[in-house]
């Protein structure tokens, strides 16, 4: 058992809803607080005096790691949708688009998806594992402490299964949890012969059963939009990777709307994007339960409108916040800033911008065992060197995480 503090502020995320709108004042925040865990989860919190008196009184064996300087403690944060394994850069995409250039005269001089799937695929298992293992340090000095990763550049069977299986291998490196995803279908490879119906059924008789085998991942996603997938065919993809047993994610609305509601009628775990989704569906996806992922970092890598996550909440709706860190169109990986910028655009509480990045993120993820500091909670928790925790948005990602905690222990 140990004795973690003291902490100036404690915000403990602790009573909020899964969906809809909170306010600043719903935050419960222990002053002067400590917490106590055991085992990598949380045993209790409360004011540290009070916390360090009980533990003298009954002479509980309890080690004691003293915060010298003034911090403010949270939960840590999950980022429910990135794409960090990946080879090679796409700078030059961005100068092209910010010059002006079509997606179409982008990808005809070599860039888009394509050349991320060609990077990716020149990479070695080992080379993909080191730069990935870069990102996650990154994430981490964030205070990101569990991560979503897609596969999605290799788009054949021995591309697609290095990727996961760099996934898998990093897990064993890190202390991070990981949660990797299969996004075969990402887009139909340009050398793939046959029709996007055929490529989807190769994923679900090649690539999903493999996956199975070697239990790279129980999450598929796919990338319904006019580019890439279509509603019809992707509806019928989602529903036989689910009846082999893999929960749902979806790429949805980005440019045109209508797959949020494929999203919703399949039973999706989230729907992501949605920076064209209208009001009607709004309403549709927030009834449900699947959550519904603004990914900021894309908006501002495309210069696209930001996801309707006020709407989203006002609603009722349960919104996740997520870096979608890609070399393409979500370059940066830095989802505070991201938060920050989403929130002054979209009016977002600091109350709606945490939970989106901590329990609202980690149920897209299934992982309703993260992301509020109570009693029985996995303990992983961040701390920033500040007196009040409205500075971490106000600085706009420049106030820097001090120390990640995981399992109770700091990395
Ligand atoms: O989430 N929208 C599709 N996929 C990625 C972009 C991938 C890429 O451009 O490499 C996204 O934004
Ligand atoms: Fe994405």
């Amino acid at each position: 058992m140990k004795l973690t503090g003291p902490f100036k502020q404690i915000v403990t995320l602790a009573h909020l809803p899964l969906r809809g709108k909170i306010s600043d004042d719903q935050l419960e925040i222990v002053e002067n607080g400590g917490i106590i865990t055991d085992n990598g989860k949380i045993v209790d919190i409360g004011t540290f005096e009070t916390l360090l008196s009980a533990i003298e009184k009954n002479a509980t064996p309890c080690a004691i790691e003293f915060i010298e300087d003034e911090q403010i403690c949270l939960p840590a944060f999950t980022d429910s949708h990135t794409h960090i394994c990946f080879g090679g850069n796409r700078a030059k995409d961005f100068a092209m688009r910010n010059a002006g250039k079509t997606y179409l005269e982008i990808a005809e001089s070599g860039g888009g998806i394509w050349s991320s799937v060609q990077h990716t695929r020149n990479a070695s298992e080992d080379e993909l594992l080191a730069t990935l293992l870069e990102r996650i340090q990154f994430l981490l000095n964030l205070g990101i402490t569990t991560i979503e990763i897609k596969s999605g550049y290799g788009l054949d069977v021995e591309n697609e299964l290095k990727m996961l299986r760099a996934i898998k291998k990093a897990q064993t490196k890190t202390p991070a949890t990981l949660v990797p995803t299969c996004l075969s279908a990402h887009l139909k490879p340009k050398d793939f012969y046959g029709t996007n119906r055929e490529y989807l059924d190769f994923i679900v008789n090649e690539i999903l059963p493999k996956v199975k085998e070697e239990n790279l991942a129980n999450r598929v996603d796919i990338f319904i939009e006019k580019s890439a997938f279509q509603p019809e065919e992707s509806k019928e993809f989602l529903l036989k990777a689910k009846d082999l047993g893999f929960e749902i994610t979806v790429h949805a609305d980005q440019f045109t709307p209508g797959s949020s509601r494929i999203a919703v009628e399949v039973g999706a775990k989230s729907a992501d994007h949605l920076e064209a989704t209208i009001d009607e569906d709004i309403a549709f996806i927030a009834h449900s339960d699947t959550v519904a992922t603004a990914l900021p970092g894309a908006s501002l890598g495309l210069g696209e409108k930001f996801t309707p996550a006020r709407k989203i909440l006002d609603a009722g709706g349960i919104l996740a916040i997520a870096s979608d860190w890609n070399p393409g169109s979500a370059p940066m990986g830095n989802l505070i800033t991201q938060c920050a910028v989403l929130a002054t655009y979209q009016k977002l509480s600091t109350a709606e911008v945490l939970a989106g990045i901590t329990f609202r993120a980690a149920f897209a993820l299934g992982l309703e065992d993260r992301g509020k500091l109570e009693k029985g909670m996995k303990a992983d928790f961040v701390t920033f060197a500040t007196d009040d925790f409205q500075n971490i948005l106000y600085h706009q990602g420049s106030l820097k995480a001090s120390h990640t905690f995981i399992n109770g222990q700091k990395i």
